[in-house]
């Protein structure tokens, strides 16, 4: 039986670790020629090294997102590692915890620079290489802050993944005619290293039995299996949309 992802080629930012291991992970699943892409080398080739292992065409390609005077030329290079790319997943992001009242300017470019100028730019080199392919998936980690607001991350970090949500149908609505669907995915409480530093892990009134309708926090993988959707050709006809990944904790 063919595989829902074979002969596609998928690039995913940040994915030696956490969400975007996941989603690397399940595009392989799926039949994808993967390139891990994180600026953590020994995670990142460890990633790619066991995809290998079990039979799936890997590669690890050391990559910045906010390297910006290089974005172009690195997502050329990661094009040339298997011939082309299909699926192209914006996952990396840094959070932060301050409150409203102590965000600093420091802070607040930093995060618009890792959380939505890489993510823009990123995605517009390889918007390029999408429209001469005339075949895209575009797929945009944003967060269910972006939504709502940050209240354990900080309205920095919520900020610019608002502006992710915004960007990603600007490409939708410039993606279509060559084939090319733009849509974002909102977790909510997930798993991962990321979450270690953030308040809701430990405060006993974000206890997720009482909380989350879903009785439990998010695993990386409830994030790639929405991610595996919207790179497929299952949503061939969705584009500019939002899929909420957060056991219900926020409904719009
Ligand atoms: N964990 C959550 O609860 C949660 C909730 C909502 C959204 N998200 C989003 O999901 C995405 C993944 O988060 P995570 O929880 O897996 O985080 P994580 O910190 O566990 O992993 C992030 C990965 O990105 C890499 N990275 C950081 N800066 C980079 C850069 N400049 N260039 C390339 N790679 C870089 C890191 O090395 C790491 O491997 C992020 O965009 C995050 O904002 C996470």
């Amino acid at each position: 039986m063919k595989q829902l992802l074979e002969n596609k080629v998928a690039v995913v930012t940040g994915s030696g670790q956490g969400i975007g291991e996941a989603i690397a992970r399940k595009l392989a699943e799926f039949g994808a020629a993967v390139i891990v892409t994180d600026i953590n080398t020994e995670k990142g080739q460890a990633v790619a090294d066991d995809l290998t292992s079990q039979g799936h065409r890997a590669a690890f390609h050391k990559f910045n997102v906010a390297d910006f005077d290089n974005i172009k030329k690195e997502v050329a290079a990661m094009r040339d590692i298997f011939g082309r790319i299909d699926i192209w997943v914006n996952n990396a992001g840094i959070t932060g915890v301050s409150r409203v009242e102590d965000i600093t300017i420091e802070e607040w470019d930093k995060m618009q620079t890792l959380d939505i100028k890489s993510v823009f730019f990123c995605t517009q080199a390889v918007f390029e290489i999408m429209k001469q392919q005339n075949y895209g998936k575009l797929v945009h980690i944003s967060s269910m802050a972006g939504e709502r607001g940050g209240r354990s991350s900080s309205c920095a970090y919520s900020s610019a993944k608002a502006a992710v949500l915004n960007m990603s149908k600007c490409f939708a609505l410039s993606g279509g005619e060559y084939n090319i669907t733009s849509n974002s995915v909102c977790p909510g409480r997930t798993l991962t290293a990321m979450a270690q530093g953030l308040s809701w892990l430990t405060d006993p009134k974000d206890d997720p039995k009482k909380t989350i309708p879903l009785g439990r926090f998010g695993q990386p993988e409830d994030i790639a299996n929405a991610v595996l959707f919207l790179a497929s050709d299952l949503s061939s006809y969705i584009t500019g949309d939002v899929i909420d990944v957060n056991g219900g904790l926020y409904m719009k």
